[in-house]
């Protein structure tokens, strides 16, 4: 069985599919880190020296590989906020995986983004100050993406991460 977690940036994604992975004792992937690792480079170092689209190439053949090589075992794999704008990658991981998809408010998301500067390229940008404006329209495109994809979807807002982690773990 695959688990991978999705959602938007910030929402939590590593943070909970450590923990999961731990719980179930299986291997984690983290696609951002896996790609970092196959080309040497941080994410944002990919987006500025080939831009997203090339980004984006690099996160449908590294997701293909990972659930072709682990389709036999019990494996957790969080997702990027992007991953799932791409329709490939959308039926993928609905047809290949048990997809959560952890969802937050915008109020939330832009909180978060905010306090952690410097590690996302799509937000790097934007002034702390209008983040929440800027992030709602990016949000509301890729929302669907994320629910078809998705067989859970967990409400997080409000709830520590120790309650997100049993609610998951109660219902896969
Ligand atoms: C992205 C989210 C990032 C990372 C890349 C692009 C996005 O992952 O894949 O910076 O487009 O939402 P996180 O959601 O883990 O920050």
């Amino acid at each position: 069985m695959i688990i991978t977690l999705t959602g938007f940036m910030g929402v939590g994604k590593s943070t909970i599919a450590n923990l999961l992975a731990k719980h179930l004792y299986c291997k984690l992937v983290d696609l951002d880190k896996y790609i970092e690792n196959e080309q040497g480079m941080p994410v944002s170092e990919i987006f500025r020296n080939m831009g997203e689209s090339h980004f984006r190439h690099l996160e449908e053949l590294s997701l293909k590989k990972i659930i072709n090589e682990n389709a036999e075992k019990v494996l957790v794999i969080s997702l990027g906020g992007g991953t799932l704008i791409s329709g490939v990658n959308q039926s993928i991981i609905k047809q290949q995986t048990k997809c959560i998809y952890l969802k937050a408010s915008i109020q939330l998301l832009a909180e978060r983004l905010a306090e952690h500067r410097g590690k996302r390229p799509v937000v790097d940008n934007i002034d702390n100050l209008n983040i929440q404006e800027e992030i709602a329209p990016l949000f509301e495109k890729r929302k669907t993406g994320y629910e078809n994809a998705a067989s859970l979807i967990i409400d997080t807002d409000g709830k520590s991460i120790k309650t997100i982690l049993i609610e998951i773990i109660n219902k896969i």
